[in-house]
């Protein structure tokens, strides 16, 4: 097995933003993507070997012939193309790091524990802003206590966008997310997207509003806890009655596959203008409530969400290659501890 790291999805702006991330730590990855072209140009910003492949199902193959030691893969939606590389590296033994950001793909990856156990390999899965800020804060506050009650996660993502196209990778994990949900007595149930808004005031003073939108933190955040009603809300969550009802019909609509692959190819090519990011940081936020009424509260601060998205695999690469991981399937604090988020420029605010 050669020492190697591929990006799979590597001219996309996670890719390149982990490539950037691993070049900090003195590691070059191969850069592995559809079009020569777009590999290139994207090389000549972080360098890299380049390995062109024409598909997810081709790259699993190249996987099983070339067998790197860890595989990080960018592309969504992950409910499609997460089962095929898991497995490709299931039988070579390789590493595997994603950015899966929806239940379905965590719970997907996880059915997988046994097989990454007997494989001797780790499998990491959410390793993006979203799950790894809010599970290390939920993970600190219930350190050492029996489980919780109920735990309530928020993730406030400051991003600055490039000008681009919206392309496929985001568009479809984002209409393959609408369905809502929470858990409820240690089950996920379904539960409307937008609900339960709340306003929060920051520890920089500033105000900002967030809403259910159960991502792949729900499931972290539950099994970080243990909690039986866990809720996952976000600032980027719809909250006014006009977007809730748009949403709510949009996510009965996506339920088509025919219908979300035709939306999600139109969507891909829509032209994105760009844009300042919205505040300086951004944050996580977590509170749990015990039995006894005891409540917790923390928080992460960070700076711009795409470059932690992009440090945070690249860590667990460098980890994993010196020997830090152990089998089986893991969201990144559940393996590393809360604070593998302060190797990334997190600083986490804890209450009492
Ligand atoms: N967990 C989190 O917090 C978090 C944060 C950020 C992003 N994400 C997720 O990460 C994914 C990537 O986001 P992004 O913003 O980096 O997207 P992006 O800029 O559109 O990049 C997507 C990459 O995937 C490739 N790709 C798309 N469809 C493909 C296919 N069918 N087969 C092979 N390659 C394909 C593209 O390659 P081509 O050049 O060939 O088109 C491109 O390199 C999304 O699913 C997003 O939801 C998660």
């Amino acid at each position: 097995m050669t020492d190697e790291i591929w990006i799979i999805g590597a001219t996309g702006r996670s890719g390149q933003t982990i490539a950037a991330q691993l070049a900090q730590r003195n590691r070059q990855a191969v850069l592995v993507g559809r079009d020569a072209g777009r590999l290139e140009a994207a090389a000549q910003q972080t360098g890299g070997q380049l390995l062109v492949s024409p598909s997810i199902v081709a790259t699993a193959e190249k996987i099983r012939q070339q067998r790197p030691r860890v595989v990080i893969n960018t592309v969504g939606p992950f409910t499609a193309t997460a089962p095929l590389i898991i497995d490709a590296c299931h039988d070579t033994g390789s590493h595997y790091i994603d950015l899966a950001n929806d239940p379905d793909s965590l719970a997907a990856a996880f059915e997988r524990q046994s097989r990454a156990a007997e494989s001797e390999h780790s499998v990491i899965t959410g390793a993006g802003f979203g799950v790894t800020a809010t599970e290390s804060i939920v993970v600190k506050l219930c350190a050492g206590r029996p489980a919780p009650l109920h735990v309530r996660v928020d993730m406030l993502p400051s991003m600055a966008t490039a000008e681009g196209t919206a392309g496929e990778a985001l568009v479809g994990s984002l209409l393959g997310s609408l369905q809502g949900r929470r858990i409820s007595d240690g089950r996920l149930v379904p539960a409307p997207i937008g609900a339960e808004a709340m306003t929060l005031t920051l520890p920089d003073g500033t105000r900002a509003t967030t809403a259910g939108m159960p991502l792949g933190e729900l499931l972290a955040a539950h099994r970080a806890s243990g909690a039986p009603s866990v809720v996952s809300a976000s600032s980027a969550a719809p909250s006014s009655l006009p977007a809730r009802t748009a949403v709510t019909a949009l996510s009965t609509l996506m339920r088509w596959d025919w219908l979300r692959s035709v939306a999600t190819r139109q969507l891909g090519r829509i032209h994105v203008k760009a844009k300042d990011a919205p505040r300086q940081h951004s944050w996580g936020h977590a509170v749990a409530t015990w039995a006894d009424g005891t409540t917790r509260e923390g928080w992460l601060r960070l700076g711009e969400a795409q470059e932690f998205t992009g440090a945070v695999p690249a860590e667990i690469a460098q980890r994993l290659l010196t020997g830090s991981g152990r089998p089986g399937v893991f969201t990144p604090a559940a393996l590393f501890g809360a604070d593998i988020v302060t190797s990334c420029g997190g600083e986490h605010l804890m209450g009492s």
